[in-house]
């Protein structure tokens, strides 16, 4: 990789599944990654560089071209939905689903409040139900919402369900499956083809053999 490449890593829950994943495929990654509270960190002999970034603002660092590749979650890339990058490849890790969960005494009525991370992926997914809600737009911890009444329902992440099941709540519907994608700016995707092209060679080939591995 001497072109020199940039990549974009989302900090928090997929972080250590996408550091794991680039190390299996034999990426240089710096010694500091994991420990480090620095937010760029770079293998200099692999011209590589690596930008620390809130998950949901990789796709703004591949846009802009600050990064010339990132590793994000599908359900930033639907809530950020006119981010213009290239969606290279699902990297099949960090695997969780979007859905709906509300108290089990929920009922129906009319413009329920949903809160949630999500509002752009909630309100489609209701506007195409024909269902009229209020979407309450929080940061996180989405599950307090209906536990202090200020929300009916949540549209929020689930992955092996433990937060859903220690505040007493249940999932209703699912909106999505989610898992890692590798994203790249439109512009390093052809000045950069070498490099871009070498690593998602080596993910792949990584990808490919966990899928036989799994595979009856
Ligand atoms: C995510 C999501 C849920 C939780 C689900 O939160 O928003 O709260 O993980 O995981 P589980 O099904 O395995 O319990 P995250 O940790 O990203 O933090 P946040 O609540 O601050 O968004």
């Amino acid at each position: 990789m001497t072109e020199g490449l940039r990549v974009a890593l989302p900090k928090g829950r997929i972080f250590d599944e996408a550091v794991a994943l680039l190390r299996r495929c034999g990426v240089p990654l710096p010694a500091e990654l994991e420990a480090s509270r620095r937010l760029v960190l770079a293998v200099p002999d692999a011209a590589l560089t690596f930008i620390l970034a809130k998950p949901s603002d990789v796709p703004t660092y591949v846009e802009y071209g600050v990064a010339d590749v990132g590793l994000v979650g599908k359900d930033v890339l639907m809530e950020e939905e006119a981010r213009d990058v290239y969606e290279l490849l699902d990297l099949g890790i960090s695997r969780c689903r979007i859905a709906v969960a509300a108290k089990p005494d929920w009922r129906p009525c009319p413009a329920p409040r949903v809160a949630t991370k999500y509002p752009r992926i909630a309100s489609a997914y209701f506007r195409e139900r024909g269902q009229q809600v209020e979407i309450i737009k929080l940061n996180g911890s989405v599950e307090l919402a209906p536990l202090v009444g200020l929300a009916d329902r949540i549209v929020d992440i689930v992955s092996t369900g433990q937060t859903l099941r220690e505040n007493g709540l249940v999932e209703l519907e699912t909106i999505a499956e989610v898992t890692t994608r590798l994203i790249a700016n439109l512009v390093s995707y052809r000045m950069k083809s070498r490099a871009v092209d070498e690593l998602c060679a080596r993910l792949e080939a990584v990808i490919r053999r966990q899928r036989t591995e799994v595979a009856p």
